[in-house]
């Protein structure tokens, strides 16, 4: 038996396949969830596959539903309509998967996915550095973080890239203040960031105001840019406290990254892809500049990729061009993914573009390229959000509050819980709600932040599903979960409930297969929130220590099972769970 039933079903109806010659070597059953009227899984392949071999797929349906039934005893089967199979599984196939996969040690390795053993590059958080990371920084790093967990497990091998913006205009104007202040670094971190900050708001007004200063500035960016010492060294200071400052965050959200090769690190390599693009003639120089068109596209045919600027420097594109040969080179990156807001889909849409018929022109396999884009944090009242005084709010001070109501919370439910405890419990309800808020709707749209709707232990959120996970501790410590019944012979459920709740939790890889194959995180979280509800339903009604030594297996090994899924889920969600709150 399979983790995924969908890759079980797929797998035997191949192999049964090759021995009915009405069916051909590449034949692809197509196996999917299917509405619960008719069962757990249909195969839609049968249909199309034996039409376009011009075959009678009633018929090869039909010759399908025999071999089946003489080889599988797991599954009842009905044809349908013009050559669908519909699949249920029977109670005894339930409890054979149950009884494999209850535990979540017992899931690893055993799930495959469309990512299986590609070398995945993921691209995320991402930051431009000089700067404190604020909640327009949030999603990348929560988003591009759980879907990192979801390929590795699905069996990717994952580098984790942080593509940080290092290089940009932002130097020109921090050096020229730097040395008009003579600002010395020595303060901690977290000070220097700030300082840093304010520095660039102040030299950022004068160049406004005072031409003299902009050209100040700019002389300072093209002294970097051509490699002087001094001013690398106060660059290379820069970055290190801005790194600092993100590692605290990132920390705090459990987030870690194989790399950063940032933006600096292409500087070298961008000349090459000038060359190569020219070449192909695929960029042209337009008033000084070198842009790609995309003739083709209904907006890229006028409106161009600019990939070097008319002074010579590169840019984002310059160096986005860069960094994908670097990744398929270096990395051999069958696959690489973005993630940030969506005011980027152009850019990542020419970029694509671009590359795709780069590549073609060097015979050069493309790697697959997504752009995993999201919407905009809203306050309560559907506006961009914002401090009082009208500035982005700190990640930090952001964190700290959601702990700080966590805790609140938690007072309220466990007074009796240790404080120390209950700190802990904060930290991790406080940071998981906002993950999880963030997580459970669907990414592409704008979500509102909204603390008393995610900080709550009614609805789909992270303290409803930290709770559930913690109740089914209490159930098991209660029950003598090392009960050494074996369930051996058991073939059948005694309640509606345990038969609802075991066909809920073997659906757990399909709501997987469904966030990876569109790189979207809710629909795993819709899943869980499902799966807690069945679970609760099932409490309810079924009593768990029963007197019946194989009715007590199966309840047993239910709960045992819901709680290896929701753990697991939630920390392929990128957050923490807990035992007790
Ligand atoms: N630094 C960019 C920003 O703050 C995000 C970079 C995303 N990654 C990339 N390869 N373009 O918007």
């Amino acid at each position: 038996m399979d983790f995924s039933l969908e890759s079980y079903l797929n797998n035997k109806l191949k192999v049964l396949a090759a021995d009915l010659p009405i069916f051909g070597k590449d034949f692809d059953p197509e196996i999917r969830p299917a509405d619960e009227r008719f069962g757990d899984f249909q195969a839609n392949g049968i249909l199309s596959y034996l039409g376009r071999r011009k075959e009678n797929p009633r018929q090869g349906a039909l010759q399908m539903l025999e071999v089946f039934k003489q080889n599988d005893t797991l599954f009842d089967v009905e044809v349908a309509g013009p050559g669908f199979l519909n699949f249920k599984l029977k109670d005894a196939g339930v409890l054979a998967w149950l009884k494999q996969f209850h535990t979540a040690d017992s899931y690893k390795g055993h799930y495959q996915s469309i990512f299986s053993n590609k070398t995945v590059v993921i691209d995320y958080s991402s930051p431009n550095t000089a700067k404190r990371m604020h909640v327009g920084h949030l999603r990348s790093m929560v988003i591009g973080e759980a879907l990192q967990r979801f390929i590795r497990f699905g069996g990717g091998n994952v580098i984790r890239d942080n593509h940080i913006g290092d290089w940009g205009t932002q130097f020109g104007i921090l050096l020229m203040q730097i040395k008009a202040t003579g600002y010395s670094f020595n303060e901690a971190p977290e000070q220097a960031i700030e300082t840093l900050e304010r520095l660039y708001q102040d030299g950022s007004a004068l160049t406004k105001e005072d031409t003299h200063a902009l050209e100040t500035a700019r002389q300072e960016l093209v002294k970097l840019q051509k490699g002087d010492a001094e001013n690398l060294e106060l660059w290379k200071k820069i970055n290190a406290i801005s790194y600092q400052s993100f590692e605290v965050i990132y920390k705090r959200m459990d987030v870690t990254f194989d790399e950063v090769l940032g933006e600096s690190f292409y500087r070298d390599k961008v000349n090459a892809v000038y060359e190569a693009l020219q070449q192909h003639q695929l960029a042209v120089v337009d008033q000084g500049a070198l842009v790609v068109f995309h003739p083709e596209h209904p907006r890229f045919c006028k409106q161009p990729f600019l990939v070097r600027k008319s002074d010579g420097a590169s840019n984002y594109a310059s160096t986005d061009l860069a960094t994908i040969l670097y990744r398929v080179q270096h990395f051999q990156a069958d696959a690489i993914v973005y993630v940030t807001d969506c005011r980027q889909r152009d850019h990542f849409e020419q970029l694509f573009l671009t590359v795709k018929k780069w590549f073609q022109a060097e015979s050069r396999p493309l790697p697959e390229l997504y752009h995993v884009y999201f919407g905009t944090v809203l306050d309560a009242n559907g506006k961009a959000i914002k401090t009082r005084e009208g500035k982005p709010i700190q990640l930090q001070a952001l964190l700290d509050e959601a702990v700080r109501r966590a805790h609140a919370l938690i007072c309220e439910k466990s007074p009796d819980l240790p404080e120390d405890e209950k700190l802990h419990v904060a930290e991790v309800v406080g940071i998981g709600s906002i993950k999880y808020a963030d997580l459970s709707q669907e990414r592409t749209g704008n979500y509102r932040f909204e603390w008393d709707k995610m900080i709550n232990f009614d609805g789909n959120t992270a303290p409803y599903l930290l709770y559930a996970i913690a109740r089914i501790y209490a159930i098991l410590r209660k029950c003598d979960a090392s009960d050494t019944v074996s369930g051996e012979g058991v073939l059948s459920f005694s309640t509606e409930t345990e038969r609802a709740l075991g066909h809920k939790l073997l659906a757990f890889s399909m709501a997987l297969t469904l966030s990876l194959r569109e790189l979207k995180p809710h629909w795993l979280c819709r899943y869980l929130f499902e799966l807690a509800g069945t679970f609760s339903t099932f409490y309810n009604a079924d009593k768990v220590m029963t007197e019946d030594k194989n009715t007590r297996w199966v309840r047993l090994t239910l709960c045992k099972a819901t709680l290896a899924t929701l753990e697991t889920g939630l920390s392929l969600l990128g957050l923490k769970t807990l035992q007790r709150m």
